[in-house]
């Protein structure tokens, strides 16, 4: 089988479906492919280990179906049409569980800089405005039994809640499509409704995934029942909220802070007017970017091509109804 990775990723993968004795071809080139280039090239391959930044739409699964298996360097797929591709018989495998310590790490440190104004203060001395001390200047919040609204309680949200709890016995609040008996307990959580969570949090982590009822779920409508000391810390999709609902709440006190690991579109314009504000730390989407995580993900992502490949059964499949193998 014949196997095309769309970006060098960490060798750990590459090794392993090598070794599995797959023919592996990896695009060596320090940037991604154009849609073109990626369709041209994946017309000479039988299996596709894609990112989050290559669209897999209806145009380009039509083009290549005759991939036998596409498998994400991600956890997120919403790059993917999972319907299309699941019409079109061409299994969809990703990398769960990898980064979730890595990006709870980035939730949590987003939510200490922007309660600090560290990202701000930081420029303020790049920028030579160290002045003497002034006992009412930048005053930021402390996280100490504060509450936290998780939106969506899954791996990352409860890894998110464990370290509020562990660091500053915070009260968890979360809201999710299902209650999470078995996780909100240890967490004393408790489930609420988004209104509720938007209303009672001090800071509230984003952590859905991205889909028709999460896009742009975070707007003005939302940020006008929050707090006006509360932060909001998004580290799961950029579209899940509306930057430009974001940056009025901000102007217009309607909210303290935000701290982004995403955003909308990505990468962000250097002139964005979030970049200058005081209470607000952004990062270029580096929640799963730590060796470990991004090792664990090359390992899963081609996991997935290897047990398709021997007949087995696609250890992380998205679309569940093409799972064939033993
Ligand atoms: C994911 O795995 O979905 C992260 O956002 C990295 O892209």
């Amino acid at each position: 089988m014949k196997v095309f990775v769309a970006l060098n990723i960490p060798v750990k993968g590459i090794d392993h479906m090598r070794q599995a004795g797959l023919d592996v071809t990896v695009w060596d080139q320090d940037r991604p492919m154009t849609p073109e280039e990626l369709i041209r090239k994946v017309q000479d391959f039988d299996a596709l280990l894609s990112m989050g930044m290559y669209k897999i739409d209806n145009a380009f699964l039509n083009k290549c179906k005759h991939l036998k298996i596409i498998s994400q360097f991600s956890v997120g797929y919403d790059n993917i049409d999972i319907a299309e591709a699941t019409r079109l018989g061409i299994p969809i495998g990703n990398a769960p569980n990898a980064m979730t310590d890595a990006t709870a790490d980035v939730a949590f440190g987003l939510m200490m800089a922007v309660s600090r104004k560290m990202f701000y203060m930081h420029k303020t001395i790049q920028a030579g405005k160290w002045g003497p001390f002034k006992p009412q200047a930048n005053l930021g919040k402390e996280l100490k039994n504060k509450t936290l609204g998780i939106f969506g309680l899954g791996r990352i949200g409860e890894a998110v809640a464990q370290r509020c709890r562990g660091a500053y016995q915070m009260e968890v609040l979360y809201c999710n499509r299902s209650p999470k008996p078995d996780v909100a307990a240890p967490l004393d959580a408790t489930l609420v409704d988004f209104e509720t969570l938007l209303s009672q949090s001090d800071i509230i982590s984003v952590h859905c995934a991205l889909n028709s009822t999460t896009r742009g779920l975070f707007n003005k409508t939302a940020f006008d029942q929050m707090k006006p000391s509360a932060i909001f810390i998004n580290t799961a999709r950029g579209s899940i909220h509306n930057e430009p609902d974001l940056i009025q709440a901000l102007r217009d006190n309607t909210i303290w802070g935000a701290g982004l690991d995403v955003t909308d579109p990505e990468p962000m314009k250097s002139d964005n007017p979030l970049l200058t504000m005081e209470n607000v730390a952004i990062l270029p989407h580096i929640g799963s970017a730590t060796v470990e995580a991004r090792t664990e993900m090359s390992r899963l992502a081609a996991e997935n091509i290897i047990q398709f490949a021997k007949g087995n059964k696609i250890p992380n499949l998205i679309n569940v109804s093409l799972q064939t193998g033993k």
